[in-house]
């Protein structure tokens, strides 16, 4: 019994040094395991008290609960100080760390060199306006002068949709068409100079940026969804020679250093006379790489004089040597080329990789 007794008051002394050294919960639970556990042992104590003799059952089962009671406050107040300290941990600030830089993002290469053709229009009395990229087969096709049997018209070259066409716009087209309802994505920003002399009187000057598409394959040059940036001027008197100068100044502000360029013939079914505009390579300076398939010159741009017919799709007089009507001229440029050559890049499937070590870098 004698013995007990000093077990007990050992062992209180033990417990309580033990919990007070404890350094984190871990250490706190393994405790409470060696003594409360299923073969702790305050509870094998509690277990042996059957064996003795009822008085001394009692006195001893007083103080070994009296002992459990104590082990379980101690390491209460031990958690507690834990949670406190780390709280404070938490709460600790050292305002004299360096602050975290936020990552700040920026405009796509793409939107801002349409920003910058915007820009440089503007400022030569051009009107920025948007058409739809689910356009109808009459005015990416018929209104333009395609003929049925053209090329572009091709399953393969025009992506058409199913989507249903409201009636009334049905109704509005009475041509036949290639696809079930004439839907299709528009492939190329032409369609806009029909829509907005529809609705404008001349004399009249836009660009029209936006999202074209064709049914192709991709390659270094070549993707199924492009921009494009048309530009059209009206008037009575508007010939070749103003375009040259235009687009002369165009290329010059937005390179900011004179580029040569030309006009070679071209043919498109909605402007005649038509041409071809060419720069310079300025990927290798002229002398001729992979870009420019060693010509030299990268075709930036299909241009010409309106073709009479598309002024009359739009309900306007054409200009005939025997009567005044309206002259102009309209061109079209590939805009991730005008990026391509402005950063000197050479793949044009970068621009829609969304890789960010390419788009960092602008
Ligand atoms: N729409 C033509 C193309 O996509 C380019 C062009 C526009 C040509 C305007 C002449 C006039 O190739």
């Amino acid at each position: 019994m004698k013995m007990v007794k000093i077990n007990l008051k050992t062992l209180k002394n033990r417990v309580q040094k033990e919990v007070e050294k404890a350094l984190d919960l871990k250490e706190l639970d393994e405790i409470f395991k060696k003594y409360l556990g299923k073969r702790g042992e305050i509870t094998r104590i509690l277990r042996s008290l059957e064996k003795l003799p009822k008085a001394k059952r009692v006195k001893i089962g007083r103080e070994a609960n009296e002992l459990k009671n104590f082990l379980r406050e101690k390491m209460e107040q031990k958690k507690s100080s834990f949670v406190k300290t780390t709280e404070d941990k938490e709460e600790w600030l050292d305002i004299t760390a360096p602050g975290q830089k936020l990552a700040l993002g920026h405009l796509h290469p793409l939107t801002q060199v349409q920003r910058k053709v915007e820009e440089i229009f503007q400022t030569m009395g051009f009107s920025v306006v948007e058409g739809p990229d689910m356009e109808t087969e009459w005015y990416n096709f018929d209104a333009l002068n395609i003929p049925k049997d053209h090329p572009a018209r091709d399953l393969w070259d025009t992506f058409y949709l199913k989507t249903e066409l409201p009636k009334e716009a049905k109704v509005k087209m009475k041509t036949k068409f290639s696809s079930p309802n004439g839907l299709l994505l528009r492939t190329h920003t032409s369609p806009v100079q029909v829509r907005y002399m529809e609705s404008h009187q001349p004399p009249l000057r836009i660009i029209v940026p936006g999202n074209v598409y064709r049914h192709e394959a991709t390659d270094a040059s070549h993707e199924f969804q492009l921009y494009q940036v048309e530009g059209l001027m009206v008037d009575e008197k508007v010939s070749v020679a103003n375009f040259k100068a235009i687009i002369g100044e165009f290329f010059w502000r937005f390179f900011g250093k004179d580029i040569k360029f030309r006009l070679r013939p071209d043919y498109f079914p909605f402007t005649e006379p038509s041409f071809d505009v060419s720069i310079t390579c300025l990927v290798c300076g002229g002398k001729g790489c992979p870009v420019c398939k060693e010509s030299g010159w990268v075709e930036m741009a299909g241009a010409g004089m309106v073709h009479p017919n598309v002024f009359k799709a739009a309900k306007l007089i054409p200009h005939q040597r025997s009567s005044l009507g309206w002259q102009g001229w309209a061109f079209g440029f590939g805009l991730d080329r005008l990026a391509m050559m402005k950063y000197k890049i050479n793949d044009v499937r970068l621009f829609r990789s969304g890789d960010l070590r390419f788009l960092q870098q602008f």
